[in-house]
């Protein structure tokens, strides 16, 4: 591409650009880390040690692409001039060292870069660094969650600090947390939900959607029937993140609110049945939605996705949404014995719970790994839950960003990604 005008038409240098993110280079702002104390040049990487007595080694490719000095910008907010075809593979330090506990870098274009001890022991990928991010593991639970339901108070949550946080422990943690003491006004199922972010619209929902028993059905929800477990959406390629539920009235007898930790079946699958784990793991079932004159909804992707340590980061699977297969012939009959290991788990008194949520709980709950349901109900009886979504990617964003502040240590632990399409 003869076209070489992405270098020319820049008009706005590094110097002439003003930031609304504060400049902080190569620095977390976090205390308490040990000083760099020492470094030096060993073949294709810098060696650092730190005052604690361990070292870390950083490519220097790695460096020179990380330096976030006003020159180079941040990818923190992509007001950035150093990319990665920036500089040549074959790049290497002038000279390296220490002073007042930062690693300073020289380049041979004269270039300086300066990286603060907490920036780099977060950013280190020697193995037990990178162990530390992903040690994050779910909470697996089973019926008896139902027991110690994890629950936080409305006045907890709106502290915007520890009682938020805790919120956003048990829903990371759990995929499911109760919020008790909400009023019933529509202000307060928008106060629930901007607890992990901003409320995401859908055809099939709308912004927010009423739960209860209508004359003229659109959908399952809409009618007393009971429902088994499912992940809410399943068809579209990013189904709804955080499932948010606010209890106006329930009745006295039926409509338990039902749970299943789709990570416990997915382990307990693993290990009892391999070889159904490992279908439903690579291969994809289909799953519709269909409203005729308005939308056709399609999404195909494995029962159960699986991140690069092998662990489930979502599980995507509505019964009654499930599609005929579409795979190769000889896979049809093991794929559905397959999908039968998940489903029958998903109704077992072993691994269901079951709470009476009252007028006034909310729940918010990880569609990407939670599924739900209800015991049947009279129609009559004006049960009525309002319902609406925030993606994953919000809430996890919240989470990390409060983690700065008040969980530093793990703010960038690596969380699951969701399902896959
Ligand atoms: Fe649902
Ligand atoms: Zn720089």
């Amino acid at each position: 591409m003869p076209d070489s005008s992405h270098r020319t038409t820049t008009h706005e240098e590094a110097a002439d650009i003003v930031a609304s993110n504060p400049f902080v280079g190569n620095r977390l702002g976090f205390d308490g880390h040990p000083a760099v104390v020492e470094a030096v040049i060993v073949g294709r990487v810098v060696r650092v040690s730190f005052a604690d007595g361990t070292t870390r080694e950083f490519h220097h490719q790695w460096l020179r692409h990380s330096c976030y000095c006003q020159d180079c910008g941040n990818a923190a907010d992509g007001i950035r001039f150093v990319t990665a075809i920036s500089f040549e593979s074959s790049i290497a330090p002038k000279t390296v060292g220490a002073a007042a506990g930062d690693l300073i870098v020289t380049w041979p274009d004269k270039h300086k870069s300066t990286y603060g001890p907490d920036w780099l022991l977060h950013h280190a990928y020697d193995a037990p660094d990178r162990a530390r991010r992903s040690a994050w593991r779910p909470t697996l639970w089973k019926s008896n969650l139902s027991d110690h339901f994890p629950t936080v108070s409305v006045e907890e949550a709106s502290d915007g600090g520890a009682g938020l946080l805790r919120l956003y422990h048990m829903l990371r943690d759990y995929g499911i947390v109760r919020v008790t003491g909400l009023r019933d006004g529509l202000d307060e199922t928008e106060r629930l939900a901007s607890f992990v972010g901003p409320i995401n619209e859908t055809t099939v929902f709308g912004r927010i959607y009423d739960v209860r028993a209508e004359p003229v059905a659109k959908l399952g929800a809409k009618t007393g029937m009971a429902q088994a477990p499912h992940i809410d959406d399943a068809f579209y390629y990013a189904p709804p993140g955080i499932d948010v539920f606010h209890c106006l009235a329930n009745t006295e007898v039926g409509g338990l609110s039902t749970y299943v930790d789709g990570f416990a079946i997915a382990e307990d699958i693993r290990i009892t049945s391999p070889h159904a784990f490992e279908l439903l793991t690579t291969l994809p079932i289909s799953q519709i939605r269909w409203h005729p004159g308005e939308v056709d909804v399609r999404a195909r992707g494995p029962l159960i996705s699986i991140d690069e340590f092998g662990r489930p980061s979502g599980i995507r699977y509505f019964d009654r949404a499930l599609a005929p297969l579409d795979v190769d012939p000889v896979f049809v009959e093991p794929l559905y014995d397959a999908i039968r290991e998940f489903n029958q788990r998903m109704i077992d008194d072993e691994f269901l719970t079951q709470i009476r949520i009252a007028p006034g709980d909310g729940v918010l709950m990880d569609n990407h790994r939670v599924l739900h349901g209800r015991t049947a109900f009279d129609p009559n009886q004006g049960r009525h839950v309002r319902l609406c979504q925030v993606t994953r990617d919000e809430f996890h964003a919240r989470l990390r960003e409060l983690s700065r502040r008040l969980d530093p240590a793990n703010h960038d632990i690596h969380l699951p990604s969701g399902s896959r399409a």
